[in-house]
C-alpha cells in the first residue's frame, strides 16, 4: 500500500465522519422553541414598529393647512386618538381574543394614572430604561401564583409632536420633554408557566 493511498483511506472517512456529524449536530440545534426573551423581543419589535408608523400619521395630520384634531376626545371632535389610546385599544382587544402575552404602557410621568408602575419589576423597570439609553429591562415576576417573563422597552419622544403634546397637557407631571428623551416604557409580559 502506498503512503498516499494509506492518506486516502484514513482522510476520505474522516472527512465523511466530519461532515456527517456537522449536519447531525446542526439537526439536533434546529429551533423547536423560542426563548421568552426572544419572543418578547419579537412582540416588541412589532408594538414599537405599529406605535411608530400611527405616531407619525398623527404628527403629520395635527398640524399643516387643514389640522385634525388628536386628543382623548377624538369620538366628538371627530379627530384620531393619541398614539397611547391606540396602543391600549389593541392590547385589550387581543387579551380579549385570549392572548397569553400582554403588553402596556408604562410611565413616571404619567398624564394617564393608570399608566405609572403597576408592580415592583414595572417600577425597576422604569428606573432601568430611565438611566441605561437604548437598553432594556428583563426580569422574572410572580403574579397571581403564576411566572412571567417581563421585559421594559424603553418608549422614546421620536417625533416633535410627542414633546408638544406631552409638555402642553395640563395633567402631565412634566413639562420640559425635549426630543430624543425617554418618556416611558413599553412593558411586555410573556408566560412562563401554561
Ligand atoms: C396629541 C397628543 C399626544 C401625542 C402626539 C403623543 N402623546 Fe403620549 N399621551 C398623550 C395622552 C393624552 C396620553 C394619556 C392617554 C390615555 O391613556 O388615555 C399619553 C400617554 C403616553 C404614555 C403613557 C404615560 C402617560 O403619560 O399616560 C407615554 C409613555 C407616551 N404617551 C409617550 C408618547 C410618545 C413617545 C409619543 C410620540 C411617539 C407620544 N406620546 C405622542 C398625548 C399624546
Amino acid at each position: 500500500m502506498t503512503k498516499k493511498t494509506l492518506t486516502l483511506l484514513i482522510a476520505v472517512p474522516a472527512l465523511t465522519w466530519t461532515v456527517w456529524a456537522q449536519v447531525a449536530s446542526e439537526k439536533t440545534n434546529k429551533l423547536t422553541s423560542i426563548s421568552p426573551q426572544a419572543m418578547a423581543d419579537a412582540l416588541h419589535a412589532v408594538i414599537a414598529a405599529d406605535r411608530q408608523a400611527y405616531a407619525e400619521l398623527v404628527d403629520r395630520v395635527r398640524t399643516g393647512t387643514n389640522p385634525i384634531d388628536v386628543s382623548e376626545n377624538w369620538r366628538e371632535t371627530h379627530g384620531l386618538p393619541v398614539p397611547a389610546q391606540l396602543l391600549r385599544n389593541a392590547a385589550q382587544s387581543i387579551q380579549k381574543e385570549g392572548a397569553e402575552f400582554s403588553y402596556a404602557l408604562r410611565s413616571q410621568w404619567a398624564i394617564n394614572p393608570s399608566h405609572t408602575a403597576q408592580t415592583v419589576v414595572e417600577q425597576k423597570g422604569l428606573e432601568f430604561v430611565a438611566q441605561h439609553p437604548g437598553q432594556t429591562y428583563y426580569a422574572d415576576e410572580e403574579l397571581g401564583g403564576r411566572s412571567y417573563f417581563t421585559a421594559v422597552y424603553p418608549d422614546r419622544a421620536t417625533l416633535p409632536s410627542c414633546v408638544d403634546c406631552h409638555n402642553r397637557d395640563p395633567r402631565s407631571p412634566r413639562h420640559d420633554f425635549k426630543p430624543g428623551d425617554i418618556m416611558g416604557a413599553i412593558v411586555v409580559r410573556v408566560p412562563l408557566e401554561f
